[in-house]
């Protein structure tokens, strides 16, 4: 039996897990700073930063206390290497390495995105590649190839904002708590998602590529002229336009991936993957084409250890180790 200890620390949450085997969950612990970042409308990296020190040390031990195990019983230790803030990264990082040298436990880093799709494999139990994957965050948007466990190719990303990012941006104007994704996805449930026009990026292009910040503007301008005729936008109407223009390529882009690299399977990961408009669409357009989808719980789509603890387990299962050395990259990439 193995048991990894998982850390990650890469945004504005600080959390812990303990997971058996990278597919059974002894404990996930997830404390977010989030509420301190809500004045200033996103995430203040010093803020962050400074917060996940206090919570580091109190978070992995009660990961630890709820799954009934010490650090002797601990096999290996993962923690996210990258991509996020760097400041936040060091944390956590620094963390693990410091444990993994006093108990002498194998130490391994993770790609932050790649803990994003074993979500999947941790709410799946039976679930084997080869998959497509969207992994849709306020930070990523990347369509991949899973071909085998640890083995990826990168079929398309987004070549500015990412998807959450824009609900996110785009919510603040309406005057929307930050973040302002789960509350435009309920919104959105509401309203009529043809009210107001907006584009949808890269449309017609051959790739796998997304582009969300002419969708941005767009909507920012769209807002702006409604307020200079006095109109009142209606945030339900305007949610589900939105919503739909986010939907419509991330469904239209996995389908054709699913298609193009002929398996059977599709996964969905990352905070977005939350969302109910998102699940729908995608439910609808997979069972159209005889697709399996896959979806996690929503405590494991937002960032989580869990996940990290499962995607370090499979790659030591390689005789993958990281050396203590390692250090953070807030740009590595999968
Ligand atoms: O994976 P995550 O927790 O952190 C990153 O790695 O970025 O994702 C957070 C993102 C935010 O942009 C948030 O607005 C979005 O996920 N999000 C949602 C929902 N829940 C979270 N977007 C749409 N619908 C939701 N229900
Ligand atoms: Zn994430």
């Amino acid at each position: 039996m193995s048991l990894c200890l998982g850390i990650e620390t890469s945004c504005d949450e600080t959390a812990a897990a303990v997971v058996k085997d990278g597919r059974t969950i002894l404990s996930s612990v997830v404390a977010s700073s989030a509420e301190l970042h809500k004045v200033y409308g996103g995430v203040v990296p010093e803020i962050a930063s400074r917060r996940h020190i206090e919570l580091i040390l109190p978070v992995v031990d009660q990961a630890l206390d709820e799954a009934g195990v010490s650090l002797d019983d601990v096999s290996l230790i993962a923690a996210t290497q990258g991509p996020g803030l760097v400041g936040s990264l060091l944390v956590g990082l620094m963390f693990a390495k410091g444990l993994a040298l006093a108990k002498h436990i194998p130490f391994i880093g993770v790609n932050h995105i790649e803990g994003h799709i074993y979500a999947n494999f941790l709410a799946h139990g039976d679930l084997e590649p080869p998959a497509v994957c969207l992994t849709v965050s306020g930070g990523h948007t990347e369509l991949l190839y899973i071909e085998e466990f640890g083995a990826y190719r990168r079929l398309g990303r987004t070549r500015d904002d990412a998807a959450g990012e824009c609900l996110d941006k785009v919510g603040r104007m309406l005057g929307l708590p930050y973040p302002a994704g789960p509350e435009i996805d309920r919104l959105a449930l509401e309203g009529d998602p043809r009210a107001y026009p907006l584009p949808r990026g890269l449309a017609g292009e051959q790739s796998f590529d997304f582009s969300f910040s002419g969708l941005k503007t767009a909507a920012l301008q769209e807002i702006n002229r409604a307020r200079q005729r006095g109109e009142e936008v209606s945030l339900a109407d305007f949610a589900a336009s939105l919503m739909a223009a986010v939907v419509d390529v991330l469904v239209d882009r996995t389908i054709q991936a699913a298609l193009e690299t002929g398996v059977r399977r599709v996964l969905l990961s990352g905070g977005v993957a939350a969302s109910r408009v998102l699940r729908r669409r995608m439910e609808d357009a997979c069972s159209r084409h005889g697709f399996s989808l896959y979806v996690p719980p929503i405590s494991l789509c937002t960032d989580n250890a869990a996940m990290i603890a499962s995607a370090g387990y499979f790659r030591s299962l390689k005789g993958e180790r990281s050396p203590l050395s390692l250090n953070a990259a807030p740009g590595l990439r999968l």
